[in-house]
């Protein structure tokens, strides 16, 4: 079984939360996985470095889990990048942590799917939107796994919801 690790950054995971806090629960349901509620282990914004190595080792698949925020990521995914991805560990001529380690992330995002065209609201896709996540794999010798998306956050209907659910199951459970 792949060992799976989700970290989860969202501001209010267990308070304000609809899509990643239905997203969450249903990892921290699925064998294999681990989830990591990065916003609650560090409410102060200080990152436990040593503990997220650690927890990357530990694991063969990272998933960044996170809501859309201005075309990227809540800030503390971009704090843990910049603390965690050290040289000698991530990258560099000793960096070898993901290497053989598939790295994806699954994202929520509040306009629906026709925004994220060429010629909707966003004039880009996601794919594209999320290309700084994919090069930072390709920077670290992780695998690219294709994104997990839930679109149209806002006001997702309870059907939708439970839907997208059953997909993240389906696609932690690979
Ligand atoms: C500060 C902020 C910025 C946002 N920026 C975007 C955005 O650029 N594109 C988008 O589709 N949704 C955007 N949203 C909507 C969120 O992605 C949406 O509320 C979230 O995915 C819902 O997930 P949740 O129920 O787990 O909070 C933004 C929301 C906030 C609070």
């Amino acid at each position: 079984m792949t060992n799976t690790l989700v970290l989860v950054f969202h501001p209010d995971l267990k308070g304000q939360s609809h899509v990643n806090a239905a997203l969450a629960k249903a990892a921290e349901e699925t064998p294999g996985v681990t989830v990591r509620d990065e916003y609650a282990l560090y409410p102060d914004g200080k990152i436990d470095v040593a503990a997220e190595q650690a927890a990357v080792d530990a694991a063969d698949r990272v998933v960044l889990q996170f809501p859309l925020y201005w075309l990227s990521s809540p800030a503390l995914l971009k704090t843990w990048e910049d603390e965690v991805l050290e040289h000698g560990w991530a990258y560099g001529s000793d960096g070898h942590a993901f290497e053989g380690t598939e790295f994806g992330v699954a994202v929520s995002a509040g306009s629906p799917e026709e925004a994220y065209q060429p010629d909707g609201a966003n004039k880009f896709t996601i794919d594209q939107i999320l290309v700084p996540f994919e090069a930072t794999s390709n920077y670290v010798g992780a695998t690219w796994i294709k994104p997990f998306v839930t679109y149209g956050a806002f006001g997702l209907s309870d059907e939708a919801l439970a839907e997208s659910v059953e997909h993240y199951r389906k696609f932690l459970a690979k």
